[in-house]
């Protein structure tokens, strides 16, 4: 669907076939200051969104400006037998790990080029994504440090059900998580 905010016309797909070099590349204009860190490197940036885009369920949604990506938000339905979960601190409902099919949708990768930001392209992916799916909630990790994202994600009702650290030394993420479809209440 094609937008214009502030004069910047963006559309957004939503798609499971997605070219993992040009993603990779805006990821790494997106986290420029930051691919030094363990976060970014290990495992690498391509195994990642390799694992993410081979995941049966795999879909994304592309932001486009002027024909060119832009950013994304994709990610994949939990099998019963994830390691979504492991190692969650502070769990308080003996449920919330516990995966069937059709219970979680993932957000595995979510960015924008900085240029780009504050056009809502990221809202606009996230819900024309989420629109598109049957499960029941959506989960998504936040590093512990991403307080402007963590803010902007408890505005929108995401909640905060624990924290783990999602790979060998890396920082420990805060993991969300929030009933579907966006529109309800709950
Ligand atoms: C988070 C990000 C994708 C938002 O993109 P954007 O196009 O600027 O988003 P919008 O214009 O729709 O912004 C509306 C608000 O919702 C938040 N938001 C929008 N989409 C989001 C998403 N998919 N995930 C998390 N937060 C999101 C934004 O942070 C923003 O809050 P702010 O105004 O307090 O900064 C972008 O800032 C980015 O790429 N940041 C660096 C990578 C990152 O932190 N990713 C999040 C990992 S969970």
């Amino acid at each position: 669907m094609s937008l214009e905010v502030d004069g910047v016309k963006s559309a957004v797909e939503i798609t499971s076939h997605v070219d993992l070099e040009v993603l990779a590349d805006v990821y790494r204009r997106v986290h420029a200051a930051d691919l030094h860190m363990v976060d970014h490197s290990d495992p690498s940036l391509e195994d990642r969104l390799r694992w993410t885009a081979e995941a049966p369920g795999f879909e994304a949604a592309i932001g486009y400006v002027d024909g060119q990506v832009a950013g994304t938000v994709m990610g994949c339905p939990l099998p019963p037998d994830t390691l979504w979960w492991r190692d969650l601190t502070d769990v308080t409902d003996p449920e919330l790990a516990v995966e069937w099919e059709g219970r979680t949708f993932a957000v595995c990768e979510a960015f924008v080029l900085p240029e780009f930001r504050k056009h809502r392209l990221g809202v606009r992916m996230m819900s024309e994504l989420l629109d598109s799916r049957s499960e029941e909630r959506v989960s998504l990790a936040v590093t512990e440090t991403n307080t402007r994202v963590w803010h902007a994600l408890q505005r929108m009702r995401f909640q905060h059900v624990g924290d783990l650290v999602p790979f060998p030394g890396w920082r420990s993420h805060r993991m969300l998580v929030r009933a579907l479809p966006l529109r309800s209440s709950r």
